[in-house]
Protein backbone atom coordinates (compact mmCIF):
# COMPACT_ATOMS: atom_id res chain seq x y z
CA UNK A 1 0.00 0.00 0.00
CA UNK A 2 1.50 3.00 -0.75
CA UNK A 3 1.34 6.05 1.83
CA UNK A 4 -0.56 9.51 1.33
CA UNK A 5 1.44 12.41 1.04
CA UNK A 6 3.14 13.82 3.69
CA UNK A 7 1.68 17.18 5.13
CA UNK A 8 3.44 20.16 6.25
CA UNK A 9 2.01 21.86 9.19
CA UNK A 10 3.20 24.87 10.40
CA UNK A 11 3.28 25.90 13.93
CA UNK A 12 2.34 29.67 14.31
CA UNK A 13 4.20 29.47 17.90
CA UNK A 14 7.12 31.31 15.74
CA UNK A 15 5.12 33.77 14.03
CA UNK A 16 4.53 37.19 14.87
CA UNK A 17 1.00 37.15 17.00
CA UNK A 18 0.54 40.63 15.43
CA UNK A 19 -0.21 39.64 12.36
CA UNK A 20 -1.12 35.79 12.33
CA UNK A 21 -3.57 36.16 9.02
CA UNK A 22 -0.81 37.00 6.89
CA UNK A 23 1.48 34.25 8.37
CA UNK A 24 -1.22 31.84 7.65
CA UNK A 25 -1.61 32.69 4.38
CA UNK A 26 2.16 33.08 3.83
CA UNK A 27 2.40 29.64 4.71
CA UNK A 28 -0.78 27.98 2.76
CA UNK A 29 0.90 30.02 -0.12
CA UNK A 30 3.75 27.85 0.12
CA UNK A 31 1.45 24.65 0.31
CA UNK A 32 0.96 24.18 4.19
CA UNK A 33 -1.83 21.60 4.71
CA UNK A 34 -2.80 22.20 7.96
CA UNK A 35 -2.15 25.00 10.64
CA UNK A 36 -0.87 23.71 14.02
CA UNK A 37 -1.67 25.87 16.75
CA UNK A 38 0.15 25.46 19.98
CA UNK A 39 -1.65 25.97 23.37
CA UNK A 40 0.05 26.18 26.58
CA UNK A 41 -0.88 26.83 30.15
CA UNK A 42 2.10 27.37 32.36
CA UNK A 43 1.51 24.46 34.47
CA UNK A 44 1.58 21.91 31.83
CA UNK A 45 4.93 23.58 30.53
CA UNK A 46 6.38 26.82 31.69
CA UNK A 47 5.04 29.10 28.77
CA UNK A 48 1.67 30.52 28.22
CA UNK A 49 0.08 31.09 24.89
CA UNK A 50 -3.30 31.47 23.25
CA UNK A 51 -6.61 30.53 24.21
CA UNK A 52 -9.66 29.92 22.14
CA UNK A 53 -10.93 32.95 21.23
CA UNK A 54 -7.48 33.34 19.28
CA UNK A 55 -8.13 30.28 17.68
CA UNK A 56 -11.51 31.06 16.84
CA UNK A 57 -10.17 34.33 14.65
CA UNK A 58 -7.53 32.05 13.37
CA UNK A 59 -10.56 29.67 11.96
CA UNK A 60 -12.12 32.60 10.12
CA UNK A 61 -9.23 33.29 8.15
CA UNK A 62 -7.35 30.26 8.06
CA UNK A 63 -8.24 27.72 4.90
CA UNK A 64 -6.59 24.60 5.54
CA UNK A 65 -7.52 22.44 8.84
CA UNK A 66 -6.09 23.40 12.45
CA UNK A 67 -4.30 20.92 14.39
CA UNK A 68 -4.47 22.34 17.91
CA UNK A 69 -1.70 20.76 20.47
CA UNK A 70 -2.84 21.17 23.96
CA UNK A 71 -0.42 21.24 26.31
CA UNK A 72 -2.00 21.67 29.29
CA UNK A 73 -2.77 20.08 32.52
CA UNK A 74 -6.83 19.63 32.41
CA UNK A 75 -7.21 18.58 28.55
CA UNK A 76 -10.68 17.19 29.03
CA UNK A 77 -12.48 20.27 30.49
CA UNK A 78 -11.25 22.81 27.60
CA UNK A 79 -11.28 20.09 24.60
CA UNK A 80 -15.28 21.50 23.86
CA UNK A 81 -14.56 25.27 23.77
CA UNK A 82 -11.23 24.38 21.71
CA UNK A 83 -13.67 22.32 19.05
CA UNK A 84 -16.02 25.44 19.39
CA UNK A 85 -13.61 27.69 18.47
CA UNK A 86 -12.42 25.85 15.12
CA UNK A 87 -10.07 22.77 16.26
CA UNK A 88 -10.24 19.96 13.39
CA UNK A 89 -7.52 17.71 15.12
CA UNK A 90 -6.92 18.16 18.64
CA UNK A 91 -3.77 16.35 20.82
CA UNK A 92 -3.84 15.64 24.06
CA UNK A 93 -0.87 14.47 26.42
CA UNK A 94 -0.90 11.38 28.03
CA UNK A 95 1.30 12.39 30.70
CA UNK A 96 -1.49 14.47 32.25
CA UNK A 97 -4.24 12.18 31.42
CA UNK A 98 -5.74 8.93 33.68
CA UNK A 99 -8.49 8.57 32.23
CA UNK A 100 -7.09 8.67 28.70
CA UNK A 101 -9.70 6.16 26.62
CA UNK A 102 -12.53 8.26 28.00
CA UNK A 103 -10.63 11.67 27.16
CA UNK A 104 -10.23 10.07 23.54
CA UNK A 105 -13.84 9.18 23.21
CA UNK A 106 -15.05 12.33 24.11
CA UNK A 107 -12.64 14.13 21.20
CA UNK A 108 -14.26 11.91 19.28
CA UNK A 109 -17.39 12.39 19.85
CA UNK A 110 -16.96 16.17 19.72
CA UNK A 111 -16.49 15.48 15.54
CA UNK A 112 -12.68 15.81 15.17
CA UNK A 113 -9.89 13.92 15.07
CA UNK A 114 -8.10 12.77 18.37
CA UNK A 115 -4.34 12.51 19.14
CA UNK A 116 -2.08 11.18 21.70
CA UNK A 117 1.11 13.13 22.15
CA UNK A 118 4.10 11.46 23.74
CA UNK A 119 7.09 13.54 25.37
CA UNK A 120 10.49 12.80 24.41
CA UNK A 121 11.07 10.78 28.09
CA UNK A 122 7.09 8.70 27.95
CA UNK A 123 7.79 5.35 25.94
CA UNK A 124 6.35 3.93 23.69
CA UNK A 125 4.34 1.57 25.76
CA UNK A 126 2.25 4.27 27.18
CA UNK A 127 0.10 3.93 23.81
CA UNK A 128 -0.42 0.41 23.88
CA UNK A 129 -3.47 0.34 24.84
CA UNK A 130 -5.07 3.24 23.41
CA UNK A 131 -3.02 2.46 19.79
CA UNK A 132 -6.56 1.06 17.89
CA UNK A 133 -8.78 3.87 18.87
CA UNK A 134 -6.52 7.42 18.54
CA UNK A 135 -6.74 9.17 15.00
CA UNK A 136 -3.42 9.87 15.23
CA UNK A 137 -0.33 10.05 17.63
CA UNK A 138 2.20 12.96 18.03
CA UNK A 139 5.74 12.18 18.67
CA UNK A 140 7.31 15.16 20.50
CA UNK A 141 10.97 15.72 19.28
CA UNK A 142 11.64 18.20 21.61
CA UNK A 143 10.36 18.98 24.98
CA UNK A 144 7.35 21.10 24.74
CA UNK A 145 7.02 24.60 25.78
CA UNK A 146 8.97 26.73 23.01
CA UNK A 147 9.95 27.25 19.30
CA UNK A 148 13.10 26.98 18.42
CA UNK A 149 14.48 23.89 20.16
CA UNK A 150 17.29 21.31 19.29
CA UNK A 151 16.00 17.82 17.59
CA UNK A 152 16.26 14.98 19.73
CA UNK A 153 17.32 12.29 17.14
CA UNK A 154 16.48 9.96 19.22
CA UNK A 155 13.00 10.67 18.04
CA UNK A 156 13.24 8.70 14.87
CA UNK A 157 13.57 5.33 16.54
CA UNK A 158 10.24 6.17 18.65
CA UNK A 159 8.10 7.37 15.61
CA UNK A 160 9.42 3.80 14.11
CA UNK A 161 8.23 1.91 16.99
CA UNK A 162 4.94 4.05 17.29
CA UNK A 163 4.39 2.83 13.17
CA UNK A 164 4.94 -0.57 14.78
CA UNK A 165 2.36 -0.32 17.62
CA UNK A 166 -0.57 1.00 15.49
CA UNK A 167 0.09 -1.83 12.78
CA UNK A 168 -0.21 -4.39 14.95
CA UNK A 169 -3.31 -2.85 16.65
CA UNK A 170 -4.91 -2.77 13.15
CA UNK A 171 -4.69 1.00 13.36
CA UNK A 172 -2.67 1.13 10.11
CA UNK A 173 -4.32 4.72 8.89
CA UNK A 174 -3.28 6.76 11.72
CA UNK A 175 -1.10 9.22 10.63
CA UNK A 176 1.93 10.11 13.03
CA UNK A 177 3.48 13.14 13.82
CA UNK A 178 6.64 14.80 14.39
CA UNK A 179 6.83 18.29 16.00
CA UNK A 180 9.95 20.15 17.27
CA UNK A 181 13.25 20.73 15.68
CA UNK A 182 12.08 20.26 12.42
CA UNK A 183 14.37 21.33 9.45
CA UNK A 184 16.05 20.70 6.17
CA UNK A 185 18.34 18.91 7.80
CA UNK A 186 16.66 16.21 9.24
CA UNK A 187 12.91 16.79 7.77
CA UNK A 188 14.36 13.68 4.69
CA UNK A 189 14.66 11.71 7.91
CA UNK A 190 11.82 11.93 9.83
CA UNK A 191 10.30 10.86 6.62
CA UNK A 192 11.66 7.87 6.37
CA UNK A 193 11.42 6.78 9.95
CA UNK A 194 7.55 6.84 9.29
CA UNK A 195 6.26 10.39 9.73
CA UNK A 196 3.27 12.00 8.03
CA UNK A 197 2.67 14.93 9.19
CA UNK A 198 5.75 17.15 9.93
CA UNK A 199 5.20 20.22 12.50
CA UNK A 200 7.33 23.25 11.80
CA UNK A 201 7.80 26.61 13.53
CA UNK A 202 11.03 28.50 13.33
CA UNK A 203 11.95 26.38 10.46
CA UNK A 204 9.24 28.58 8.36
CA UNK A 205 8.25 32.30 10.52
CA UNK A 206 12.03 32.75 11.50
CA UNK A 207 12.75 32.43 7.83
CA UNK A 208 13.27 35.29 5.51
CA UNK A 209 10.27 33.75 3.23
CA UNK A 210 7.65 31.63 4.81
CA UNK A 211 6.18 30.86 1.74
CA UNK A 212 9.59 29.50 0.32
CA UNK A 213 10.62 27.81 3.37
CA UNK A 214 7.08 26.00 3.61
CA UNK A 215 7.80 25.00 0.07
CA UNK A 216 11.23 23.89 0.38
CA UNK A 217 10.02 21.73 3.67
CA UNK A 218 7.11 19.89 1.73
CA UNK A 219 9.69 19.30 -1.21
CA UNK A 220 12.25 18.20 1.00
CA UNK A 221 9.37 16.12 2.07
CA UNK A 222 8.57 14.32 -0.97
CA UNK A 223 10.70 11.25 -1.22
CA UNK A 224 11.10 8.47 -3.02
CA UNK A 225 8.86 5.43 -1.37
C1 LIG B 1 6.87 23.05 21.09
C2 LIG B 1 5.68 23.13 20.17
C3 LIG B 1 6.04 23.10 18.75
C4 LIG B 1 6.89 24.25 18.30
C5 LIG B 1 7.76 23.76 17.20
O1 LIG B 1 6.43 23.02 22.39
O2 LIG B 1 4.77 22.07 20.43
O3 LIG B 1 4.89 22.98 17.93
O4 LIG B 1 6.18 25.34 17.83
O5 LIG B 1 8.66 24.77 16.88
P1 LIG B 1 10.03 24.43 16.15
O6 LIG B 1 9.67 23.88 14.81
O7 LIG B 1 10.71 25.76 16.09
O8 LIG B 1 10.76 23.44 17.01
ZN1 LIG C 1 3.15 21.68 18.90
Amino acid sequence: MSRAPVRIAPSILSADFAALGAAIAAAEKGGADLIHVDVMDGHFVPNITIGPPVVKSIKRVARVPLDVHLMITDPDKYADAFVQAGADMLSVHVEVLPHLHRSVAFIKSLGVKAGVVLNPSTPVVALEEIAADVDFILVMSVNPGFGGQKFIPKSLEKVAAVRTMLDRAGNTAAPIEIDGGIDLSNIARAVAAGVDIVVAGSAIFNAPDPTAATRALKDAATVAP
